[in-house]
């Protein structure tokens, strides 16, 4: 019998396109880099089922163009913004992600940020290599002070938490904002509900992780940043738009906040001539805080069995949107 024909839009880990190759007939874009918008209609015209990554564009133009005989968009990673998944679902495709798979690895990541970021890693690895380490200094590379310190955090999903399960080893007060408050997590983490503006003007430490939409896109800005303490570090983990990049510049350069530590810009990849990266205050890392062996195995994993199900004509075990089902 025919397999079904899908395409991939990157090689992504064999654990997950073995899978993949039991139940269909399998395309990988075979570049390291993403496939042109174009490219991308072109391979995927035809087939039945995409997997794709937050680096691909899939809008209502791509959806018309690929065919209406599409059953499922696939997507490996939990953040699907790229997605317009309103369009997905007028057309009657489930969209699958993969959440919970890469909690700890990105919680993991966002606190090496933070770590990193205090106790001046990234700047100190760089001084020595370019032979500037002389001798021991009493007052060089002071950086604030962990243990203790007042954590905020900005979206309290499971990311957030994870995060706030790492600063309890570190005696940290936790705060949190999020739209509703979680009360049996305030108890797990002993975190405690802040109003945005208290959070912004109490942390030592600003952690974001809430998702890309229309009401946190730039929701850190000037005025917010204004709020936070001169010392204050922001970490972020979630989606670049959440900052607004020329905001952040003028916060590290002006000394309204004191060092910014980000997995993730706007845009992405950063421009090699963008201002952030001619300041020292900011560690700026390529969006790998899911980026270890294990997640990116399950990531794949995950992504193949959403995608399976969908060819199937199943429920999808991840789907994010479900509404799909009732029509
Ligand atoms: C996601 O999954 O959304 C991360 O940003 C990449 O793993």
């Amino acid at each position: 019998m025919r397999k079904p024909r899908i395409f991939v839009t990157r090689l992504i880990p064999e654990k997950g396109l073995e899978t993949l190759r039991q139940e269909s007939e399998v395309e990988v874009w075979p570049d390291p880099f993403p496939p042109p918008y174009e490219a991308l209609i072109q391979k995927a015209t035809g087939v039945e089922a995409l997997l794709c990554l937050l680096t691909d564009k899939i809008d209502s133009n791509l959806m018309d163009a690929i065919g209406p005989q599409v059953k499922v968009i696939s997507q490996m990673a939990v953040g699907f913004d790229n997605i317009d998944v309103q369009a997905a679902t007028a057309r009657g495709i489930p969209v699958g992600n993969t959440p919970g798979v890469l909690t700890d690895t990105t919680a993991d990541f966002a606190w090496a940020l933070l770590m990193s970021a205090a106790r001046r890693v990234v700047e100190g690895d760089k001084f020595t290599r370019s032979g500037k380490w002389k001798t021991w200094g009493p007052i060089d590379f002071l950086g604030p002070d962990v243990t203790g310190a007042t954590l905020g955090i900005i979206g309290f999903g499971r990311i957030g938490q994870g995060l706030a399960k790492r600063a309890q080893g570190f005696d940290m007060r936790i705060l949190y904002f999020d739209r509703r408050r979680n009360p049996e997590a305030e108890m797990k983490y002993f975190a405690q509900y802040a109003e945005l503006n208290t959070l912004l003007r109490e942390a030592d430490f600003v952690s974001l992780h809430t998702d890309l939409s229309q009401e946190t896109y730039h929701f850190i800005d000037d005025v917010r940043f204004k709020l936070m303490k001169p010392s204050c570090v922001l970490i972020n983990t979630a989606r670049g738009p959440v900052v607004d990049p020329g905001a952040l510049y003028r916060a590290l350069f002006s000394g309204t906040i004191a060092y910014a530590a980000l997995d993730v810009t706007e845009p992405e990849p950063i421009k090699s001539d963008d201002p952030l990266l001619k300041l020292d205050n900011i560690i700026i890392a390529p969006h790998i805080a899911s980026a270890s062996f294990q997640t990116r195995d399950k990531m794949a994993m995950m992504a193949a069995a959403n995608l399976i199900a969908g060819l199937k004509g199943e429920r999808l075990p991840n789907c994010v949107n479900p509404l799909v089902y009732n029509s």
